[in-house]
């Protein structure tokens, strides 16, 4: 056995073991990004960094191995912030927000984007319960908002903002008018006015469906999107990855994800008119934003990414019309362990890296298109990445 000292705690080790292993079976926590247990990975993002006194050294936990008479630090300001460093580097060319610009402005931080994904796929109950849970004291916020959320919406670049008022009026007033029926059902008839099905909800009032009425300008705090996420917006997490400018070819590739949307819906008068409204949402947000190993950590060393990248990675989004899977290369830190996991599993044709040095992608086989790729492993690749390079189109956010 191999003696060693970590974080002063005298331990035993087999040969072959690795410093993160020892780590971990010390009940010391270590961050990695490009580390998965059962995965070979390509020690890349370096933010698992720790220190050797006996050699005065640093080394990437997760691949060197242990050796006699180490003596590991695992914290400290000087490894803090050579984590930082490797993180920071890592968003230098990370072109991607995490928060949609509706939701970064709104005073209650609603989940818009969600909210239009389960609309736009139909899953109107699931749509129902997302507003129902953002729900300050039964209360929805848009009733009395000025309609921030419509002034910061991308679409609004296109052609015309997304009605997102209008559809989470329509959602409240229904689910208030459920409530009421519930409640009458079974003790008395029902109102006349409640007994309209067919309608669905009752007609807005009418100061609600001036969509025009109720957006104003946003106050200037709301507008520097730059500066991160205003302090007043319902939003909890502090660090959110930012895109910088976005150029006219970018923008249409967030088009992309609205292919089947026909007709646009200012009034919302029923879940058809806000499904199909939806259908013309950009998701201009990431859909791991509660489930990034890269934005939890960058928010854990206190990081705020200012939008000012060093390497322009283009944005450009890959969807796989077959399976759903979307890639964002911008999005992607290249740590390689969907590539391992599609060479392990034998999946053909799947991720691989083309180019070399800073030109290096994941991307299809030069030979395949991205139709055809990941048919059987693309869960598995979605759930190894530790960032939302790798996602489904469908209504549900990412989670592990
Ligand atoms: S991958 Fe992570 S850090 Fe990047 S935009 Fe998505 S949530 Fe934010
Ligand atoms: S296009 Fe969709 S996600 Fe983007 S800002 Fe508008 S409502 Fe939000
Ligand atoms: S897509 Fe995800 S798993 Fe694959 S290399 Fe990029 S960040 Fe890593
Ligand atoms: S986790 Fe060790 S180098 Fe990435």
């Amino acid at each position: 056995m191999i003696k060693i000292r970590i974080n002063n705690i005298e331990m035993e080790a087999a040969a072959g073991e690795t410093i993160l292993s020892l780590a971990r079976r010390a009940g010391i926590s270590i961050p990695t990004l490009c580390h998965m247990d059962g995965v070979e990975h390509y020690t890349s993002c370096m933010v698992c960094m720790v220190r050797d006194n006996a050699t005065n050294s640093y080394l990437p936990s997760c691949t060197a191995l242990v050796s006699e008479g180490m003596d590991i630090d695992t914290s400290g300001e000087e490894l803090v912030s050579i984590r930082k460093k490797a993180v920071e580097l890592l968003l230098s060319e990370h072109r991607a927000e995490c928060e949609a610009p509706c939701r970064v402005v709104c005073p209650a931080g609603y989940n818009i984007p969600l909210m239009n994904r389960l609309l736009a796929s139909g899953e109107y109950d699931k749509a129902s319960e997302l507003v129902m849970s953002e729900l300050d004291s039964r209360e929805l916020r848009c009733l009395s908002c000025r309609g921030y959320c419509e002034n910061a919406c991308r679409r609004k670049k296109i052609d015309r903002q997304l009605s997102i008022r209008n559809i989470r009026i329509f959602i409240y007033q229904n689910l208030n008018l459920q409530e009421k029926q519930d409640q009458s059902a079974g003790v008395q008839e029902q109102p006349a006015e409640l007994q309209d099905q067919s309608a669905g909800v009752q007609e807005q009032p009418a100061e609600l469906q001036d969509q025009s009425a109720g957006l104003q300008e946003q106050p200037a705090e709301l507008q520097d999107q730059s500066a991160g996420l205003p302090g007043n917006t319902g939003l909890k997490r502090t660090f959110s990855s930012r895109t910088g400018r976005i150029g006219e070819d970018e923008l249409k590739e967030w088009l992309k994800e609205c292919k089947g949307a026909e007709k646009r819906f200012e009034n919302i008068t029923d879940f058809h008119s806000a499904g199909e409204e939806a259908k013309n949402c950009m998701h201009c947000d990431c859909r791991a934003s509660e489930d990034c190993r890269l934005r939890d950590l960058a928010q854990e060393l206190g990081i705020r990414d200012r939008g000012r990248k060093v390497i322009n990675a283009p944005l450009t989004k890959k969807i796989n019309h077959r399976t759903g899977l979307i890639f964002e290369h911008a999005k992607c830190i290249k740590c390689g362990l969907c590539v391992r996991v599609c060479k392990d599993k034998k999946e053909e044709p799947g991720l691989c890296f083309i180019n070399r040095g800073f030109e290096s992608l994941i991307s299809e086989p030069l030979t395949a298109e991205f139709d055809d790729i990941l048919t059987t492993q693309a869960d598995l690749c979605i759930s190894v990445c530790p960032t939302g390079a790798l996602s489904y189109f469908t209504g549900h956010n990412k989670t592990r």
